[in-house]
């Protein structure tokens, strides 16, 4: 799909992107680059990063693979100072690398419970704090994060309180480091998106079915649709937003079962509303 935006608002800015190789990472990149950055991706598997930058220049963007897993400090700042070396700086730094799988909290191992705060929350940690030296002249961090741990969600403790710590370290960041160094850190929780893994590791065809019956609302959205958030949260169209975690899902957090149908809202609503008309002045209406 084209993009709203113009085609030089990241012009002459770089940004890296863990788990850039695959899905939701390797599609900010390419949007980031088709607007005029300088990419470098990040990830465990050279052969998807291979792919991923053979793709990236193919669309005549300036793109480099740099494997690392952001579970280790010395990775982290291996990948940055790579990223330093080919392109002279850093400007954006987008962390989309995370893991998950479903499993009921009963059989999740705490080491299995660690793996996922590792990744998720620890690996966006030390990816910050390791650019922080370079982000100092207004630089932006983009934190992916997700809507589960708005309420609660089956099956996924440990992804939860991953995120939700995501979300805190967004809002405490940009509150030191925007005060300090004008840096906006902001992030994204996205709905379910088709074609990745997490979708495919997350809802079945069956799930996904049934929540389309129950609602309107609820449609998988495109790896494009966060992207897009990605562009306006890192370009000057997102200039006044700081500490935010926008939430791109067509409106499916909001979900809530209908408890009452219009009609019998309708009803009560009118039933009351006489009754309290009716009421002597002066009679609370809990005792009529
Ligand atoms: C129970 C599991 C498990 C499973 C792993 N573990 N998979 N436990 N059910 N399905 C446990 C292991 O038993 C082990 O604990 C611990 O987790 C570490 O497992 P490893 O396989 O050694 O870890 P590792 O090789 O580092 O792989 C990490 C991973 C893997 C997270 C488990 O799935 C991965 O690399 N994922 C990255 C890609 C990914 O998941 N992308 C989806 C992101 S989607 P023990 O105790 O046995 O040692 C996403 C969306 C979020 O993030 C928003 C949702 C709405």
């Amino acid at each position: 799909m084209e993009s709203p935006f113009k085609g030089d608002i990241l012009k002459g800015k770089v940004s890296l992107l863990t788990g850039g190789g695959s899905g939701i990472g390797y599609e900010i990149a390419a949007e980031l680059g088709k607007h005029g950055s300088f990419i470098a991706i990040m990830g465990r598997r050279i052969h998807v990063l291979d792919s991923a930058v053979s793709a990236l220049q193919s669309l005549g963007i300036q793109a480099i693979g740099v494997e690392g897993d952001v579970r280790k400090k010395e990775d982290a700042a291996r990948v940055i100072d790579a990223t330093v070396k080919q392109f002279g700086k850093l400007d954006i730094l987008v962390n989309a690398a995370a893991g998950n799988f479903l499993v009921p909290s009963e059989d999740l191992s705490p080491n299995g419970f660690r793996t996922v705060i590792d990744i998720d929350a620890v690996g966006t940690f030390t990816m910050c704090h390791e650019a922080l030296p370079y982000l100092k002249n207004g630089g932006v961090i983009i934190n992916i994060s997700a809507t589960l741990h708005y309420t609660a969600s089956w099956y996924q403790v440990h992804v939860s309180a991953a995120k939700a710590a995501v979300d805190s370290l967004t809002r405490s960041l940009a509150l030191e480091w925007g005060t300090d160094y004008g840096i906006r850190v902001n992030g994204i929780a996205p709905g379910p998106i088709e074609d990745t893994t997490g979708v495919a590791k997350l809802i079945t065809k069956e799930v996904t079915l049934k929540r389309q019956k129950d609602s309107a609302q609820y449609r998988m959205g495109k790896k494009w649709d966060i992207a897009m958030a990605a562009l306006y949260l890192a370009s000057d169209a997102g200039n006044y937003v700081n500490g935010m975690t926008m939430v791109v899902d067509g409106g499916i957090w909001l979900n809530s079962p209908r408890h009452m149908s219009k009609e019998e809202v309708k009803q009560l609503s009118k039933t009351v509303e006489k009754r309290s008309r009716d009421a002597p002045v002066g009679v609370p209406k809990s005792n009529l």
